[in-house]
């Protein structure tokens, strides 16, 4: 893609990795539109870069979807970039059963459901501005990590939809690109160790990594040990994925926190 000159909207980009990324598109001469739940949230965000355009709407939420994609219509006609970056991480133990059996799911409505709703409801758009897809997956995509089981299925399921997509797309001069980012310090990973098992990146370096990757026209951006990842669950499954469950039984929260 194009970095410079693109109308870009970014889901769950008041904060983290999104923020880092809109910041990063706005310094290039983008138009960036950002989406979040928490109205004050997106409002420091255009606080800190008052060019960012601002869009309260729930990933989540499929009246919601439709709603943004409405506005954008007639807001941002020439909207070409949708980078599908919302997500949460919700540390489970599913030894017990769970209280309430709505909100054990909440991770696959925001993962994966958003992003394949925020997709139908603007792939006419993007294929007439002959756009941009970014799914922000995760390394996690690859390997399982008892820390969180949900998320983990919901990125390798979200890195296997990504796949087909751009094989569908290929014809119709939309690019899909996916984001496996590692350990990255924001909100989500706040409970995570920074130990000899994960090397936490800041967003400062995985913007590096990821528009190095964009320029490069890559397809498949795996920084820093998502690349790691990768190629350790093709080639050592075994070795990773018990050196995984070592290093995260630790953190797994006790079965009474469903
Ligand atoms: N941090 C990591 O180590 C890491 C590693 C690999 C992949 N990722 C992926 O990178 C993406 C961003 O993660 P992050 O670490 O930057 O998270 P974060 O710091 O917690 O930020 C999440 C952003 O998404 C928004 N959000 C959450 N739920 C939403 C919803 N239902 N609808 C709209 N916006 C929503 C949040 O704002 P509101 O709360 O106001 O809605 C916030 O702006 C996620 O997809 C995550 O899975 C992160």
């Amino acid at each position: 893609m194009k970095l410079q000159g693109n109308t870009i909207l970014i889901t769950g980009g008041s904060a983290g990795i999104g923020l880092a990324m809109a910041k990063e598109f706005v310094s290039l001469g983008n138009t960036v539109i950002i989406t979040g739940r928490n109205a004050d949230k997106l409002e420091a965000a255009r606080k800190e870069t008052p060019a960012l355009e601002i869009i309260r709407s729930d990933a989540a939420n499929p009246s919601a979807v439709q709603a943004l994609a409405t506005e954008v219509a007639e807001r941002f006609p020439a909207m070409n970039v949708l980078v599908n970056n919302a997500g949460v991480m919700i540390p489970r133990n599913h030894t017990g059963p769970a209280d309430d059996l709505v909100a054990l799911t909440a991770e696959l409505d925001v993962n994966l459901a958003g992003p394949i709703r925020m997709i139908s409801v603007l792939i006419d758009r993007l294929k007439a501005n002959r756009g941009t897809i970014i799914n922000v997956s995760s390394g996690l995509a690859f390997v399982p990590l008892q820390l969180s089981p949900i998320y983990c299925a919901t990125k390798a399921a979200l890195h296997s939809y990504t796949i087909s997509l751009r094989q569908q797309l290929k014809d119709e001069g939309v690019e899909v690109i996916e984001l496996m980012p590692p350990a990255v310090h924001t909100e989500l990973t706040a409970d995570m160790p920074d130990d000899g098992d994960f090397k936490v990146l800041t967003t400062a370096q995985l913007m590096e990594e990821t528009f190095k990757g964009l320029r490069a026209g890559r397809l498949e951006i795996r920084p820093g040990q998502a690349n790691q990842l990768y190629w350790m669950a093709r080639i050592a499954p075994g070795f990773i994925n018990a050196q995984l469950e070592k290093g995260s039984k630790s953190m797994v929260p006790p079965p009474d926190s469903n």
